[in-house]
């Protein structure tokens, strides 16, 4: 046998019976190496005849190609084998909840702002917003509040420090400066919907100074109380998420509705459990009415072309009702431990059709 014949053969078993890689390489060296067998006989080529060496040339050449060829398969091999074996070690039970448990939660007022948006997001309203630190026309004097009216004494105003000559400012009383905002920078039909912080001087068990309300607006051509006791009564029915709700509409004055009416639903109580949409006793859940024709007329809208409605409700407490929360002011304390007992799932987005908690 031929030296390139046993080498060859040699070569290739050993290449074959490394285990792994390590191993694998030293077979390379042994025979690819600077001083490996297959280098070795790479060098006799200089000494040969010219004859010779044009026979010899093609042969050894194609002997160290068979070579590296062989270790570059049995390399593949190898590290498959390697990532095959790891892959079976690392396995990951996808069955098994996350860990650690979650730990952040929805506070209550977000995930009540994300139930209410979906209720109305499905009738076609959008959602608006404006800002906290509003302007005296937008907050009032748009609102149909005159300056010295004694409706602007009831909402507790903290005041901002007015630059000289500069409009007076005031952080939000309601977000029903919205309704303003929306209808003098869009043309109706109008349907929007307006969750926010809003701030009041008050400080006792049951008002904290910044609170939560939804503002909600309609304006188109045609709009009566009808449409507005009919957007209310389905919102209701969704929120509390039950058939039938009785419902009354009482009298009642906002400067910027005319009429002005406020809601109540029945209710039962049992215990500490507050039943919703049938009882004994009324409950006043929401401030509502058809938009005042001053007010379109401050926004640039005609009162007799188009009419609308608008609501307003305090958020905080309607998710007190509806998650049993007995106390508000825990609401603004940033204690954990309340928010991991009343929060809610991160992910879980409520959609009137895949349900709402
Ligand atoms: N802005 C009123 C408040 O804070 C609530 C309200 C009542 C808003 C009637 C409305 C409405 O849009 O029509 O007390």
């Amino acid at each position: 046998m031929s030296d390139i014949q046993t080498i060859e053969s040699e070569a290739l078993k050993a290449i074959d019976g490394a285990s792994d890689l390590q191993s694998l390489d030293a077979v390379r060296v042994a025979e690819l190496g600077k001083k490996g067998r297959v280098s070795g006989l790479m060098k006799t080529l200089g000494k040969m005849s010219p004859k010779e060496r044009q026979e010899m040339g093609p042969k050894l050449n194609a002997l160290k190609n068979r070579v590296a060829d062989a270790v570059e398969a049995r390399k593949t091999t190898l590290e498959d084998a390697a990532l095959e074996a790891q892959l079976a070690t690392e396995t990951l039970d996808m069955t098994l909840p996350p860990k650690p448990e979650h730990v952040g939660a929805l506070h209550p007022v977000t995930q009540v702002f994300e139930e209410v948006a979906a209720i109305f997001g499905d009738m076609g309203f959008a959602v608006a917003e404006g800002p906290d630190i509003e302007d005296d026309w937008h907050n009032f004097t748009a609102l149909n509040f005159p300056e010295g009216h004694p409706a602007r004494e009831t909402h507790d105003t903290f005041f901002m420090e007015t630059p000289e000559g500069g409009d007076p400012k005031v952080l939000r009383t309601h977000t029903s400066p919205v309704q303003i905002r929306t209808m003098t920078s869009q043309k109706p039909p109008i349907r929007i919907l307006a969750p926010g912080r809003v701030y009041r001087n008050d400080w006792d068990a049951t008002h904290t100074p910044m609170f939560h309300q939804v503002e909600g607006l309609v304006i188109e051509k045609g709009i009566h109380m009808g449409h507005l006791k009919g957007c209310l009564v389905d919102f209701v029915k969704a929120f509390f998420e039950v058939d039938d709700v009785e419902a009354r509409f009482r009298p009642h004055f906002f400067p910027f509705t005319e009429p002005s009416a406020e809601m109540d639903v029945k209710y039962t109580k049992k215990g500490e459990t507050i039943e919703i949409g049938a009882g004994d006793r009324w409950m006043e859940i929401l401030g509502s009415g058809m938009v005042h024709p001053n007010v379109l007329r401050n926004c640039g809208i005609d009162p007799d072309e188009y009419q609308g409605f608008a609501f307003g409700m305090g958020i905080d407490r309607l998710a007190m009702l509806k998650y049993g929360m007995p106390d508000l002011r825990p609401y603004f304390e940033a204690d954990p431990a309340w928010t991991r007992h009343y929060g809610f799932k991160p992910w879980l987005t409520p959609s009137v059709s895949g349900g709402l908690s």
